[in-house]
């Protein structure tokens, strides 16, 4: 069990949570590499997948995470329901709730959407992404990636690197590398570090070798261009330039470092092909470990963990 009901974000959860779902999601790795990737844990539960933003990773990796979990599943797309006739939010989780549903992955562009909804509506909400605020899911896969990788968090020097202004996985990595025990450093031009940054215990730098000098793990986040009201930096070349992470900066490094990227990637902009499927990258392991992760999620909020799996 968890101490919180719903997942809203890193922000709510203790050392204790987070320790939970890194060692469940161990258990559950096991599973999904074995022939029959499949445990009956949740056959009781009813999962809706509510998306009104676009997503790959998140939205397939809930899906097969509910899926391996033996979970009943209903996805939601907003662009084909009934919110274009200007239902609200409420009423629409309020009417798909009323066909049994126990719990609500939820993905929306409004800061606070999936909070607001967890306290109107009778369900476990999980959020799967609001806006420039949360991304829970995608701070614990970054972790359990990293603690695959290096064998802990603790002590270990993890550098952010791009538009953090913009992050909803900035901040929740923030807060889950800083509750388990990691140095945490965000580097990216001035424009896009927010001036409060610092009061959450990171250091803060401007030089991209310096930063990667410093770090164990460099997670490089893409560039929002959705959510760039004005213009940042001069051009994504000029970003590319002082900002974009390439195999001549990497092989200049006095250390080998760990390589992430949250997807989707801007090939040649935050970072280049060959770094991206290079030795040192983990891209493709964060994915293997998100359903991991979020098949360790949906199995503890359910109250769980007391089951056999
Ligand atoms: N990392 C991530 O959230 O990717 P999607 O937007 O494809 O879900």
């Amino acid at each position: 069990m968890l101490s919180v009901p719903h997942l809203l974000g890193i922000k709510y959860l203790n050392r204790d949570d987070v320790g939970k779902i890194l060692h469940t999601a161990e258990t559950f790795l096991d599973v999904i590499n074995r022939p029959i990737k499949k445990v009956p844990s949740l056959r009781d539960i009813t999962v809706v997948n509510l998306f009104f933003e676009n997503s790959t990773r998140t939205r397939l990796s809930f899906e097969l995470a509910e899926k391996r979990l033996s979970a009943d599943v209903i996805n939601f797309s907003a662009s084909s329901s009934s919110v274009s006739k200007g239902e609200t939010l409420v009423d629409t989780v309020n009417n798909i709730l009323a066909m049994k549903v126990d719990m609500v992955v939820m993905r929306h562009p409004k800061p606070g959407a999936a909070h607001f909804l967890s306290q109107r509506v009778d369900a476990r909400i999980i959020n799967a992404g609001d806006g420039a605020h949360e991304h829970p899911t995608q701070a614990l896969l970054d972790a359990f990636t990293i603690q695959r990788k290096l064998g802990s968090l603790e002590g270990k020097k993890v550098v952010i690197v791009g538009d953090i202004l913009h992050s909803r996985v900035a901040l929740s990595n923030i807060y889950c590398l800083k509750l388990m025990g990691a140095e945490v450093m965000v580097c990216g031009p001035p424009t896009l570090l927010p001036r409060y940054i610092s009061s959450l215990g990171v250091l803060v730098e401007t030089d991209l070798k310096k930063a990667l000098e410093w770090c164990d793990v460099a997670n490089m986040l893409r560039i929002q261009l959705e959510r760039q009201e004005i213009q940042y930096f001069p051009s994504l070349r000029e970003y590319a330039m002082l900002y974009g992470l390439n195999s001549k900066i990497l092989e200049g490094l006095k250390k080998e470092i760990t390589i992430m990227h949250p997807g989707p990637i801007n090939r040649g902009v935050e970072i280049t092909s060959d770094v991206a499927d290079g030795p040192h990258s983990v891209i493709l392991n964060q994915v293997e470990s998100g359903v991991a992760v979020r098949m360790a999620v949906l199995y503890l909020l359910a109250g769980r963990a007391e089951d056999k799996m």
